[in-house]
């Protein structure tokens, strides 16, 4: 079988790895090939993670960059067509819900070739988000589609998808979590930077609704400085979050580093350089808490039993809520505020770890894949 992976965007690579990785394992049955669309593009939202994850490089490098989304998905599907046209693929598989995952699974229906989803059937029920946009229309057109969480099975039925394309496998981002465990372990993060296991809490935002919007970046900061009275906040960010607090003149809620010391000590919000992966899943480990606007954050709290707190009005995940350790905030600073000084207080919610999350999902994909 010639199997065609595409990744683009930070959050593709952890999903993707696990996946290459156990179809590695049966030389004789897959000739795989690796597509990198190039969405992203920086050193820090790509390559540590290719070196973190053990990736191989990949064979083909589109280059896209960034752009509007119609000018990005347009660039990806331009860029794509060539490949899928010139080398023979029996399945592509996409992953997650960014703007490469729908481009190239539209070229793909559109030339004929099979296409697996993974992470399929996740719906926030917001349109307004890109990405659920992208979770939709991918769901529709592909043949395969492989499901983290029940809530997955229902949307896809309640859609129409057939019975027979879908499969419930469980969360191949917590197979690399497990998988990279140790070796985040032994990650130095925590003495480089001066802190101490449940000493400081987590932030990570980049959602055009929280963050493209001075006034509500700005209740969101406001409501965190005042968490940062309480408990060092560090913050690795977004390239494009940091060009919006830079234009909206933001910065002045950030503690300023003493270089003569080490920076993070000090209460009050840190800004930082985006992480490896390692680095990043040490830090969420030993975390007393994780605010964010991510999909997957949510999901890796949960499993590593960390309070998370979702600065988002919903969530695709919500499995994470009713059994995890996520609790829905929104942009509402008085919640935002109150969750934060409860857990500080002793409390924060305790959670189960979901059906499936056992680090063996990418297995149960190629098993299917194998039977199919
Ligand atoms: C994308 C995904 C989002 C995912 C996020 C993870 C879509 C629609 N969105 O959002 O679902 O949660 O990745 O990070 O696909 N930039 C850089 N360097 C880079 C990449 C981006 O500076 O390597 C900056 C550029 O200013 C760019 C902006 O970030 O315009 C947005 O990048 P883009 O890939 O369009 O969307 P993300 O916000 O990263």
């Amino acid at each position: 079988m010639r199997i065609l992976h595409v990744v683009g965007a930070r959050p593709n690579f952890m999903k993707i790895a696990p996946i290459m990785q156990i179809m590695s394992k049966y030389p004789e049955v897959f000739k795989q090939t690796l597509v990198h669309t190039g969405q992203h593009y920086d050193t820090a939202m790509s390559k540590v993670f290719f070196d973190d994850l053990q990736l191989p490089e990949p064979d083909v490098y589109l280059g896209v960059g960034s752009d509007t989304h119609a000018q990005q998905t347009a660039c990806i599907m331009s860029a794509f067509e060539p490949i899928l046209l010139e080398q023979k693929t029996d399945w592509i598989f996409v992953v997650g819900d960014v703007n490469s995952t729908l481009a190239c699974a539209l070229v793909a229906a559109k030339t004929g070739i099979r296409t697996a989803h993974v992470e399929a059937g996740l719906r926030s029920f917001d349109r307004t988000m890109p990405e659920e946009i992208n979770r939709l229309l991918t769901d529709q057109i592909s043949d395969l589609l492989f499901v983290t969480e029940p809530s997955g099975l229902i949307n896809l039925s309640r859609e129409g998808c057939p019975q027979h394309k879908i499969h419930f496998v469980g969360n191949v981002m917590i197979d690399t979590l497990l998988y990279f465990q140790d070796r985040a372990e032994q990650s130095p993060i925590l003495e480089s930077l001066g802190i101490s296991s449940r000493g400081y809490m987590i932030l990570t935002l980049h959602r055009p609704s929280n963050v493209d919007h001075r006034e509500t970046f700005e209740n969101i900061l406001k409501a965190l400085v005042e968490i940062g009275q309480h408990v060092p906040i560090l913050f690795p960010i977004h390239p494009r979050t940091l060009k919006l607090l830079s234009n909206f003149k933001l910065l002045n809620y950030f503690v300023k580093s003493n270089p003569s010391e080490s920076p993070i000590i000090r209460k009050g919000i840190h800004l930082m350089d985006p992480l490896g992966y390692l680095d990043f899943c040490k830090l969420l480990a030993n975390a007393k808490a994780v605010l964010t606007d991510s999909g997957g954050i949510q999901e890796e709290t949960t499993w590593l039993g960390v309070p998370c707190l979702t600065l988002r009005e919903n969530t695709e995940r919500p499995i994470t809520v009713t059994e995890g350790t996520n609790i829905i905030v929104g942009r509402n600073p008085k919640k935002i505020v109150a969750e934060c000084l409860n857990i500080l207080g002793g409390g924060g919610k305790k959670g189960n770890i979901p059906m499936l999350w056992d680090g063996r999902a990418a297995q149960r994909i190629v098993d299917v894949l194998m039977k199919t």
